[in-house]
């Protein structure tokens, strides 16, 4: 088995690598004067199983992704595991309005052609694998933000939304600690309303858990929401760190600490899905 990583997955590539004791290889890759990109597989493919792994945000990322597909499969790769950190457009998963083109399921369709086997972490919407034709497999990272949450002393977890409230359960149980959940409402891209509710939480050390901080908007809300109920400290926890605009400044106001996986790296990136990724890709 060989492992080559794209770009913007170099931190969370080596990582498994590492994981499963082979070498991590990056792709070759520049961008043109032009803004178009070049890609190089960097070593023999042929006859070989290989795990691809790049995260699917920005656009250029999606692009670098189908390019280096491409070029593995014509370099004569026997089997491709393409591992996506995070899908980007994951969450456009049907069309909400008539017309809309749901692009989740034209990502899905292009990468059936690609690939043999696809691994996600924590995907929007699982459905979406509807439209994948070979073996697709999502990796929730619950174990891994659990051993964090408890290290940081964390003895409640919080869901901001009903929706969402198999992830911090997922957690909490992981940590035998309690956890609750908020109603969430979205007013527009950047703001949220949370519905009044009692919370059990003084003297608490809470840890939001969601799968996606975007604006910062649904934490700030839930935050503000624990301080009122009296909890000790807030942090903020997520599988996807997108940290869009004044992400990182409404964070730091509200919260005592916030953090994400590596899915989308950056200096926030404090817990790794790297085993769990790793363990997936040995049991085949
Ligand atoms: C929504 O479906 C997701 O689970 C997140 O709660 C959402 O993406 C967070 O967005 P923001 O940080 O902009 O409030």
């Amino acid at each position: 088995m060989k492992l080559i990583y794209g770009s913007l997955s170099s931190l969370l590539g080596k990582r498994i690598a590492q994981n499963l004791n082979i070498e991590a290889n990056a792709v070759e890759h520049r961008i043109f004067p032009d803004g178009e990109q070049y890609c190089r597989i960097p070593v023999d493919v042929r006859k070989e199983q290989i795990v691809f792994v790049q995260t699917m945000r920005p656009d250029t990322a999606i692009l670098e992704a189908f390019f280096t597909l491409d070029a593995l499969k014509e370099d004569g790769a026997e089997k491709l595991m393409l591992v996506i950190p995070y899908l980007g457009y994951g969450r456009q998963d049907k069309a909400f309005i008539e017309g809309e083109a749901v692009s989740a399921r034209t990502i899905m369709r292009l990468l059936s052609e690609m690939t043999d086997i696809l691994i996600t972490v924590d995907i929007h919407a699982p459905h979406v694998f509807e439209w994948y034709g070979g073996r697709a497999e999502n990796i929730m990272p619950s174990k891994s933000i659990a051993k964090k949450l408890t290290e940081m002393g964390v003895d409640f977890v919080l869901s901001p939304d009903k929706g969402a409230l198999h992830r911090a359960k997922a957690v909490a149980e992981l940590m035998s600690v309690p956890f609750d959940h908020l109603d969430k409402t979205r007013l527009s891209g950047t703001e949220v309303e949370m519905a009044e509710k009692e919370l059990d939480v003084k003297g608490k050390r809470v840890a939001i858990v969601d799968d996606i901080i975007s604006t910062g908007g649904t934490i700030a809300r839930a935050a503000e929401m624990l301080k009122k109920s009296g909890a000790e400290k807030v942090y903020a926890v997520c599988t996807h760190g997108l940290f869009i605009g004044s992400a990182i400044e409404r964070l730091t106001k509200s919260t005592d600490g916030f953090m994400s996986t590596d899915t989308i790296e950056s200096e926030y990136s404090r817990i790794s899905v790297a085993g769990e990724v790793a363990r997936v890709l040995k049991d085949g």
